[in-house]
């Protein structure tokens, strides 16, 4: 680990007034940092724990205060070194530790030893539908983050799927707030395990790039709470997530770095939040009202860092009377908890972690290796039998491209990712040849007329003609080879933070590719590989056999060779819903995106399934969908009760057999609704999921539990959560479009 102190006071030198120097004049401080520690260890914040901190507090001068509250560096806010406090260290983020970045600037810091696994993008981990194996990547990223010294992984980001054009689509994990609620605790929990804090992003209500620095976004209350916060909540209250990032957009007119009720009434008040909030980077745009409304600390404007609103401004503010110094107390006091709860400060025993090992890369094939589903297998091409297979065509630039760094965003430095191609060179005999095309160019338009447009979707406009070289040389080797794979879809430059996507189109020409190839080569399976939904409509009617992966981390190339050949059976499941066409999914079909300043997400509360089932749209692909090479019934379903309390918890018990000829996973999912209800409710709701193994020929009994509490709707006019008396169907199956059972109970 790097020293973070140049110059660290001992408690000795404290109790003495032993001092480093240019250190400003102030009484000594009346405890030690070891016995701040030894009353705390970790353990939950105590009154006698906060009293220490406050004397620590009054040790300080109103510019080492400041220096807490805004960022030094481009990810650091500054120590107070001779009160022996160290800076507070943040990176980036979702798909693994981000490499170092300059001090002041985005350049990277060159460093040597900043190599780290790429992990799956949030996608690919809400695809697995296995909270364990998203406690499984928590843990090893933070093991990555504390051996890179970082004490703030800015992560995970969960923001609800609202449109499939959403430029963090890949980044995000599902359109459903319990699948999200799910998939991030686990993770919280695993990260912060290593002393590192989650900061959970980006609250709130972040669900479009475009305008995203100024737009201002409406939702009503009970559209808010069931949809847009769920996940959120389950951070503070059940991950316990130290530290959350305030969204660069407006929520009712104010933004949320700004938003008392956001920040205070909801976040701090209701859900009793203790910890802290870090702007997203330059989404503060004053002093007063950003600090007295919530966030804790500023980071990230392009200026030069003592101009940032929380440093010589708030140092003014403070001095001048118009900002308290309680005020600033009390913001630096919980960054101080926070890092003692994180042992940065006094750091014994403190985690050691490790970064770039085999077994996270383990972790990330674990993780990889469940995500990749099956759609479509009509002619049972998959698994690949190897056995009398000559050679194969690979085709495509997505068999060769790389996804850990790419687009506006953070990405990850790894020394380790297996492309597509790769992962089939490691798994196949070698007796197979393989002929590879690269099909179609990534290629963008440099024409400025074509980047005009669009006048507000400012996603990349590609080039959608396919050379005719590069389309020659692939059909050749599809005629040439028994089996054609077509690597499709669309990568990181494409799919990309700051920007949404146009449409729904399949860039680069592929289409025409696909078809092209499979005029030549009818045994072509097609594999996409992307964060998001597209257009798939007319790919979908010509290919017998579909399969999805997506920025799959350092080890994805291996877990989809897997899949391809059978070593791993598919169990991946979509976390959102493949609409046919984008005029057919909520926020498009209510003509409520991207709005200009202002957006009002119309469909309320029915986005995603809830939209498509309840209004009887067809998907192209339904959410929670996704094949197996073997097949499952699901069947004997039971309740535990038929009626039941509003405390109670519902026991659904299910049988599910594997009635194919190989072991397999299958992801039962309960959805739940509500017939004459006195308020709208969508078609179905997901309430419970669970994911278990079954050996072939084999059946497995699973009870998934769901308290009566996951049945409440928000109330606007009580503003609470209401459980409402009556009828429930329970609806038990494995997609939102396909169940095998209702069955009827009633809350008393
Ligand atoms: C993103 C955040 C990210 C931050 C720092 C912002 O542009 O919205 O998700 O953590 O940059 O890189």
């Amino acid at each position: 680990m790097k020293n973070k102190l140049i110059c660290m006071a001992s408690a000795t030198s404290l109790l003495l007034g032993v001092s480093c120097k240019n250190e400003p004049k102030s009484e000594p401080v009346q405890t030690t940092h070891q016995e701040i520690a030894a009353t705390y260890q970790g353990k939950p914040i105590t009154k006698a724990f906060d009293a220490k901190i406050d004397s620590l507090i009054a040790a300080m001068t109103i510019e080492e205060k400041t220096g807490m509250l805004h960022g030094s560096t481009m990810f650091a806010t500054a120590a107070v070194e001779r009160l022996g406090i160290p800076e507070l260290t943040m990176a980036d983020g979702p798909l693994g530790v981000r490499e170092e970045i300059s001090k002041d600037s985005w350049a990277p810091a060159g460093w040597d030893n900043d190599f780290a696994t790429y992990y799956p993008a949030g996608g690919g981990v809400a695809a697995t539908w296995n909270t364990e194996l998203s406690y499984v990547f928590g843990n090893s990223v933070g093991e990555e983050a504390i051996a890179r010294d970082k004490d703030v992984l800015l992560s995970p980001a969960i923001n609800i799927i609202r449109t499939p054009l959403g430029g963090r689509t890949y980044e995000y994990f599902t359109e459903d707030p319990f699948l999200n609620k799910k998939m991030t605790v686990p993770f919280i929990v695993g990260l912060q395990e290593n002393d590192v804090a989650a900061c959970v992003k980006h609250f709130a209500a972040n669900n479009q790039e475009t305008n995203r620095d100024f737009v201002d976004v409406q939702i009503d209350e009970r559209t808010l709470r069931e949809i847009y916060l769920p996940a959120f909540k389950a951070a503070v209250q059940e991950a316990h997530a130290y530290s959350f990032m305030g969204a660069y957009n407006k929520f009712r007119g104010e933004y949320l770095c700004a938003n008392s009720y956001m920040l205070e009434d909801v976040l701090r008040k209701e859900w009793g939040f203790e910890g802290i909030v870090i702007s997203d980077w330059a989404a503060v745009h004053g002093t007063k009202e950003y600090l007295e409304n919530g966030t804790d600390i500023e980071m990230g404007t392009p200026k030069p860092f003592n101009e940032y609103y929380f440093a010589d401004a708030l140092i003014e503010a403070v001095k001048s009377g118009s900002v308290s110094e309680t005020e600033l107390n009390k913001h630096v006091k919980r960054i101080l908890r926070t890092m003692y709860t994180l042992k940065s400060i006094d750091d014994k025993g403190r985690a050691k972690g490790s970064i770039n090992t085999e077994a996270h890369f383990k972790d990330a094939y674990a993780i990889a290796s469940e995500s990749v589903i099956l759609l479509k297998n009509d002619k049972n091409m998959l698994p690949l039998q190897t056995e009398g297979l000559k050679s194969i065509a690979v085709i495509g630039n997505n068999a060769t491209k790389t996804n850990a760094l790419g687009g506006f965003g953070a990405g990850v430095k790894t020394k380790r990712e297996v492309t597509p191609l790769q992962g089939l060179k490691n798994r196949l005999p070698e007796n197979i040849t393989i002929n590879y095309a690269e099909g179609y160019l990534e290629r963008y338009s440099k024409n400025e007329n074509d980047q005009k447009q669009a006048v507000t979707l400012k996603g990349p406009v590609t080039v959608d003609e396919l050379d005719p070289k590069v389309l020659e040389d692939a059909l050749t080797a599809a005629k040439n080879s028994d089996v054609a794979i077509i690597f499709a879809g669309s990568n990181r430059d494409y799919e990309t933070e700051a920007s949404d996507r146009r449409n729904l189109d399949l860039p680069f020409g592929q289409e025409e590719l696909i078809k092209k190839v499979q005029e030549v080569n009818p045994n072509t399976i097609v594999v996409m590989i992307a964060g998001a939904p597209f257009d798939l409509r007319q790919v979908d009617a010509q290919s017998a056999t579909l399969v999805w992966s997506w920025f799959n981390g350092s080890e994805g190339g291996n877990a989809l060779a897997d899949v391809l050949l059978g070593n791993v059976n598919p169990s991946g499941k979509l976390p959102w819903t493949m609409p046919k066409q984008l005029e057919d999914s909520p926020a498009h079909a209510t003509n409520s995106f991207p709005g200009d300043k202002t957006v009002s997400y119309d469909e309320g509360i029915l986005v995603g399934y809830r939209w498509f089932d309840t209004k009887n749209v067809a998907p192209l692909y339904p959410f929670g969908f996704g094949l197996s090479y073997t097949t499952f019934e699901i069947s004997d379903v039971t309740t535990n009760a038929k009626t039941y309390q509003e405390n109670d918890v519902i026991n659904v018990q299910a049988t599910v057999k594997n009635t194919g000829t190989a072991a397999g996973k299958e992801v039962v999912q309960v959805y739940v609704s509500k017939p004459d209800s006195k308020v709208e409710r969508a078609a179905k709701e997901l309430k419970a999921f669970a994911k278990i193994d079954v050996a072939a020929g084999q059946q497995n009994t699973v009870t998934l539990q769901i308290p009566v509490k996951e049945l409440a709707f928000y109330n606007v006019d009580t503003k609470s959560w209401e459980v409402e008396k009556g009828t429930y169907t329970i609806k038990v199956g494995n997609s939102s479009r396909h169940i095998t059972g209702e069955y009827t109970i009633s809350i008393n």
